[in-house]
């Protein structure tokens, strides 16, 4: 009796030990300082930026997450200067390029932000890379990636408003939570577990205001090119002991 709860115990200790956060976002901050502290063009902090994504979202494909969300581009950034943003606008291309790899990882690709709501400001030939890797992915069971590209909350805010308001009118659809929710940019995105930040600001920027009203954020001073697996899994120890986090419950 006394050894079948033991074993229970520890079975339950198992788990928890290896258990990770169905949906992780992250806000990808610091490719600039980590180029200047390199006394290189801030560019270059984009380029290397790029490729730590690829290599993030490898890992949290290994770590068997569900959702993994990365903050590429916010409707804030519109005001930094043209040659950077065109420079970052291209990279985002470079991700959707790596859209092969990603489908035969079983990876869905997904994406949220103005692109959804139609009033993109993106070029054509970037919303066109995007689109293409959203329906080559679209049946893949795998870790559901999603950029958040040209995404503002407030302005998600606004769109499920009106989306809400359209329903209400139409057929009488009740205005609560639920409904709400179903309005967003992507009506199937699970509340975040887990929020990342690298490069040691605490703040939103303007991030899923909605979907991490409960998440535990994590904040690292590590810039994000210098981020990758071995810090994704840091990040979910500390998750582990956070409050609602399932270790925080033994
Ligand atoms: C994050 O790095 C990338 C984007 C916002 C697109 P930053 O470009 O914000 O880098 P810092 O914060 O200036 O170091
Ligand atoms: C947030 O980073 C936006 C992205 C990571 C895409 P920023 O560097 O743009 O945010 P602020 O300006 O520090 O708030
Ligand atoms: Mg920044």
């Amino acid at each position: 009796m006394r050894e079948a709860a033991a074993s229970t115990t520890s079975e339950l200790r198992a788990e928890v030990a290896s258990a990770v956060p169905r949906h992780v976002a992250v806000i990808m901050d610091g490719n600039g300082r980590w180029a200047e502290s390199k006394g290189l063009a801030r560019t270059e902090g984009h380029r290397q930026g790029e490729a730590t994504l690829a290599e993030v979202v490898r890992a949290a494909d290994g770590l068997g997450i569900g959702w993994f969300t990365a903050y590429g581009f916010s409707t804030e950034n519109w005001s930094r200067p043209p040659t950077e943003v065109n420079f970052i606008l291209g990279l985002h291309k470079n991700i959707f390029a790596r859209r092969l790899e990603m489908h035969r990882n079983n990876v869905r690709i997904r994406c949220i932000g103005r692109p959804v709501s139609g009033t993109s400001r993106l070029p054509r030939r970037i919303l066109r890379e995007m689109e293409e890797s959203v329906e080559l992915t679209k049946a893949n069971t795998g870790l559901t990636f999603t950029l958040a590209f040209d995404y503002g909350a407030r302005e998600e805010l606004l769109y499920a408003t009106r989306k809400l308001l359209e329903a209400h009118r139409r057929e009488g659809t009740e205005i609560d939570e639920r409904s709400f929710a179903r309005c967003l940019y992507d009506p199937e995105m699970p509340p975040v577990d887990l929020l990342v930040r690298t490069s040691g600001e605490q703040r939103l920027s303007n991030f899923l205001l909605w979907q991490s009203v409960g998440a535990p954020f994590y904040v690292t001073p590590t810039y994000w090119p210098d981020f990758g697996g071995a810090e994704l899994e840091a990040a979910i120890t500390w998750w582990r002991r956070s409050p609602g986090a399932p270790a925080s419950n033994t």
